[in-house]
C-alpha cells in the first residue's frame, strides 16, 4: 500500500506545522536514531493535533492510552492548564524511561501521571468526568478501550483514537490488528451515542463526541 501522501507532502505539512522545540526535537531524533519502533510515536503532525485540541476544548483531565517514549503525553500536556492532569497507560518500562528522562526537561512534566501497567486495569480505576482521550495502544483492545472511555469521558468531551487507517489495512482486513481497527471504525460509526470524524492526518485520527 503507498502512504496516503507523498513523503515529500507529509514532510511539507511537517515544516508547516509549529517547530515544538529543543526536547521534542531531541526526542523524536533519539527515537528515529535508536528505537527500532520509532514509527510508533506520533511527531509532530499529530502531536500538534492533540495539542490544539487539548487548548481549544479547554481540557483539565486526559487520558491516554499507550504512551510509548511519551511525545504525544508531551505534547498534551503542554496545552493543559497549570493545575491539569494527564494520565498515560503503558506497560513498555523501557520506552517509559526515555519518555521520563524527556518530560523532566519540560515545565509541563509535573501534571503528566505515568500509570505502567495494563491500560484497561488503570482505565478501571479512573473516575469519570474525563474531557479528552486519546487512544494509541494494542490495536485488539481497541474497542476494549473505547467503551470503557465512553464510560469515563464528560458530557462535553472528545474521545481522540489513532492510526484508524491502519497504513490502508481496514480497506482489506487480513490480520488481528487490522480486524480490531477495521471492527473499531464500524462500532463508532454505527454507535447512536456519537457523532464522529475521520481524519486522514498522517495513518488516520477519529475524533468522537457524545450526541
Ligand atoms: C503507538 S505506541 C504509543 C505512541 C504514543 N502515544 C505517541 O503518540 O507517541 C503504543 C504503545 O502502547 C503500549 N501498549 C501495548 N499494549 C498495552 C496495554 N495493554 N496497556 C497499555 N499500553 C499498552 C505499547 O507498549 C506502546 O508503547
Amino acid at each position: 500500500m503507498p502512504p496516503f501522501v507523498s513523503d515529500e507532502l507529509e514532510q511539507y505539512a511537517v515544516n508547516h506545522t509549529t517547530d515544538p522545540g529543543p526536547v521534542f526535537n531531541e526526542l523524536a531524533e533519539e527515537v528515529r536514531r535508536d528505537v527500532p519502533s520509532a514509527g510508533m510515536m506520533s511527531g509532530r503532525t499529530v502531536g500538534y493535533l492533540l495539542n490544539t485540541l487539548v487548548f481549544a476544548t479547554g481540557a483539565k483531565r486526559v487520558l491516554e492510552v499507550g504512551t510509548f517514549v511519551g511525545y504525544s503525553a508531551l505534547m498534551m500536556s503542554s496545552a493543559l492548564p497549570e493545575d491539569g492532569e494527564l494520565v498515560t497507560c503503558d506497560v513498555d518500562p523501557e520506552a517509559t524511561a526515555i519518555a521520563q528522562r524527556y518530560w523532566a526537561r519540560s515545565p509541563h512534566s509535573s501534571k503528566i501521571r505515568l500509570a505502567l501497567g495494563p491500560a484497561l486495569e488503570t482505565m478501571a480505576t479512573l473516575e469519570p468526568g474525563i474531557d479528552l482521550v486519546f487512544i494509541d495502544a494494542d490495536k485488539e483492545n481497541y474497542s476494549n478501550y473505547y467503551e470503557r472511555a465512553m464510560e469515563l469521558i464528560a458530557p462535553a468531551g472528545l474521545i481522540v483514537i489513532d492510526n484508524v487507517l491502519w497504513g490502508g489495512r481496514v480497506l482489506d482486513p487480513r490480520d488481528e490488528s487490522d480486524r480490531a481497527i477495521a471492527a473499531l471504525n464500524d462500532r463508532v460509526q454505527a454507535d447512536e451515542r456519537v457523532n464522529n470524524v475521520m481524519l486522514t492526518v498522517r495513518d488516520g485520527v477519529m475524533l468522537i463526541r457524545k450526541r
